[in-house]
């Protein structure tokens, strides 16, 4: 019988991916736990992967490969979780769902840069506590500030074309972009020029080996203007014990994470009950909508490549050629 493993999820349920895989009439598996024990034991049966966050390691997939698995399919956009590397050796196809939630995390990141230049959450917690005063030193005009963005790929550009609307001046480091894409964006050279001039950084980076902490003491050391820092791209991408230091000393004036390093974040820990930290819990990818449209669309991978049919987005599209 054919068995598909799901090592991790975050829905509200699986009937999407039973509706979708009825045609393979496979038993389908949700691992009891993540760890690369259970997932490797799991996998040694599986034909086939979807995976939210959980580690998918060379030990897990070099199992699934035993088992004769095609397809590791990846519910969402960044597949740093996945060892991609092991799967093309194994010939087995890994993909991704690139574009499902664009909408969603530029919105999300627009709602952190707003809540934090407003003071939106000390002023509802005001309200809850009985209270009814302003903040009046703590909220600037949006208008006319600058926004940088590290990363100006499919997300970074839907937070420009946003943020231009609010007045904001944007300017974007990418290393591999020579057209900005939204009129009114400036391209900065370095991104130590871009980080200097901001009173707003955001990152739209993918976590790779060379992005790791691409924020870090000395990035923050470049910033001139105390900005807030929004990070809803990847944990990895920042130092955060450098950058709960430069919080609290003034260096940062607010930091807002929808990802944090590690995640979730412990309980206890300081950002999690900081006045100039707003956190959420990696859910920039989420409307009703897109959660839906992820979970037809991971689940389609693993149908086609299991009938025999091109996936539509593979990532190692090495594989199929052989
Ligand atoms: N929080 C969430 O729920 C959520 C949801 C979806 C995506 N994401 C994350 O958002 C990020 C951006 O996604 P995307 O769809 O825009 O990706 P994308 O691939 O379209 O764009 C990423 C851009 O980053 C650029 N880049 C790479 N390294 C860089 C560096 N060191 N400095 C500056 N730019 C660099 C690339 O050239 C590319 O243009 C990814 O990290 C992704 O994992 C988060």
């Amino acid at each position: 019988m054919t068995r598909i493993l799901i090592t991790d999820h975050v829905f509200p349920d699986l009937a999407i991916e039973h509706e979708v895989l009825a045609p393979l009439d496979a038993e389908i598996v949700l691992a009891p736990t993540a760890d690369e024990d259970t997932l490797a034991e799991l996998a040694a049966s599986a034909q086939g992967i979807l995976v939210c966050f959980a580690p998918v390691t060379e030990r897990v997939v070099d199992a699934a490969a035993a088992a004769g698995c095609g397809v590791i399919a990846r519910y969402g956009i960044g597949y740093d979780n996945v060892d991609v590397a092991a799967a093309t050796r194994h010939g087995m196809v890994v993909t991704n769902v690139p574009d499902y939630c664009l909408d969603e995390v530029a919105d999300h990141t627009m709602t952190l840069l707003l809540a934090a230049a407003r003071g939106l959450v000390p002023a509802v917690r005001e309200v809850a506590n009985d209270g009814w005063a302003i903040d009046h030193a703590g909220v600037h005009r949006i208008a006319g500030r600058t926004l940088a963005l590290v990363g100006l790929g499919g997300i970074g550009r839907r937070v420009a074309a946003r943020a231009l609307a609010f007045g904001l001046n944007v300017t974007a480091f990418d290393p591999f972009v020579d057209d900005p894409g939204v009129e009114g964006v400036a391209l900065a050279a370095t991104m130590a020029d871009a980080l200097a001039a901001a009173d707003f950084v955001s990152l739209h980076a993918p976590a790779t080996v060379e992005n790791h902490h691409l924020i870090d003491g000395d990035a923050i050391a470049q910033m001139g203007r105390r900005p807030v820092l929004i990070n809803t791209a990847r944990g990895s991408l920042v130092d955060l014990d450098a950058a709960v230091a430069a919080l609290d000393d003034g260096r940062l004036s607010g930091l807002a994470l929808d990802v944090t390093e590690p995640e979730p974040l412990p309980p206890g820990h300081p950002l999690r009950r900081h006045p100039r930290a707003i956190i959420t819990p990696h859910m920039a990818f989420h409307s009703v909508e897109a959660t839906e449209e992820l979970q037809r669309r991971a689940a389609t991978e693993v149908l086609r490549a299991l009938t025999g049919l091109e996936p539509a987005r593979p990532v190692n599209r090495e594989v199929l050629a052989r």
